[in-house]
């Protein structure tokens, strides 16, 4: 029997609510995005057509989505893709999931590298521990005559970055295998970024669903969670050219700790940027 959008999306919202309860809640519209995948229509139609009926072979498409949804799994891994600034990502279950406050560093270091180009007619980024790619690239998408490195030591992660790399036929982009900045010679980023493993998986506050799909090397550190955050800021000192600039993102409560390992190795000027929820979630600091 045919069945039509309308019908499709109540009944499956009906699933989702039920078998996913209140962390499905939060996220109403994951049964449109599967059945957009499936269309390749937008929302706009889903919802001026929805009496539109779709084929078997939608639908088989759609149950498979909508089965992989109902098993927990993020709508990003489901999908293969999540947008992060103005792109989408290729996404699988090697990578962790761009989330949305880390977009907020993008026009921060495009401002600042814009300052460095103005002087210099160069900038040299780097982006370590890249997973997706989706701070590196966003950057070099957005301005051409910058150099970027992506610095990944996953052989798995890599292949999902060349898959993006290729997505976006980026030029001015380098993926490069290194454990942290141990291959990257020195002095030579105008600035350095990192989102780097910070969870602290004693204090037990990541969520479910997060510690179920998301690989465990892009979400855990030791030492409080501080562990990566240190070397990098230890290793940054020699590859950061003079007045250069350090970018990172932190977990919720390591801001003060963060300024204070900055501080031990001489960084300047450093300041602690509040996320969508006024939390401290980044620093960026001065190389002497
Ligand atoms: C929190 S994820 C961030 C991914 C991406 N930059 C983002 O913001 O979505 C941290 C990334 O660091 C990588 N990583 C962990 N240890 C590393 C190391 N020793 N050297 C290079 N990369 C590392 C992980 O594979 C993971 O992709």
């Amino acid at each position: 029997m045919a069945i039509t959008i309308k019908k499709v999306l109540s009944n499956s919202k009906k699933i989702l609510n039920e078998e996913l309860g209140s962390s499905y809640q939060k996220n109403n519209f994951d049964a449109e995005y599967c059945l957009m995948e499936v269309l390749k229509k937008d929302r706009i139609f889903l919802h001026s057509s929805d009496e539109t009926e779709i084929s078997k072979h939608q639908l088989y498409q759609y149950n498979k989505l909508l089965k992989q949804r109902k098993s927990g799994r993020p709508l990003a891994q489901v999908l293969g893709w999540q947008s992060f600034f103005k792109n989408k990502f290729l996404v699988n279950r090697d990578v962790l999931i761009p989330r949305s406050e880390t977009e907020i560093l993008i026009p921060k270091i495009l401002k600042k590298g814009d300052e460095i180009y103005d002087k210099n007619q160069s900038v040299t980024i780097i982006d370590a521990g890249a997973g997706t790619g989706c701070i590196g690239m966003s950057l070099a998408l957005e301005r051409k005559n910058w150099k970027i490195y992506l610095i990944e030591n996953s052989p798995k992660v890599i292949d999902i970055l060349l898959l993006n790399h290729k997505k976006f036929k980026l030029q001015n982009c380098k993926i490069i295998c290194s454990n942290w900045l141990s291959s990257i010679e020195s002095n030579v980023a105008d600035i350095l970024v990192s989102n780097p493993p910070y969870i602290n998986k004693l204090a037990g506050d990541v969520e479910e669903s997060v510690a179920k799909f998301e690989p465990e090397s892009a979400l855990f550190a030791i030492d409080n969670g501080l562990s990566e955050i240190k070397k990098i800021i230890i290793e940054s000192r020699r590859i950061i050219k003079e007045k250069g600039l350090l970018f990172l993102e932190n977990g919720y409560n390591q801001s003060e700790n963060i300024v204070s390992i900055l501080r031990k190795n001489y960084y300047k000027d450093i300041k602690t940027i509040l996320d969508y929820n006024d939390i401290e979630r980044f620093t960026v600091s001065q190389h002497p």
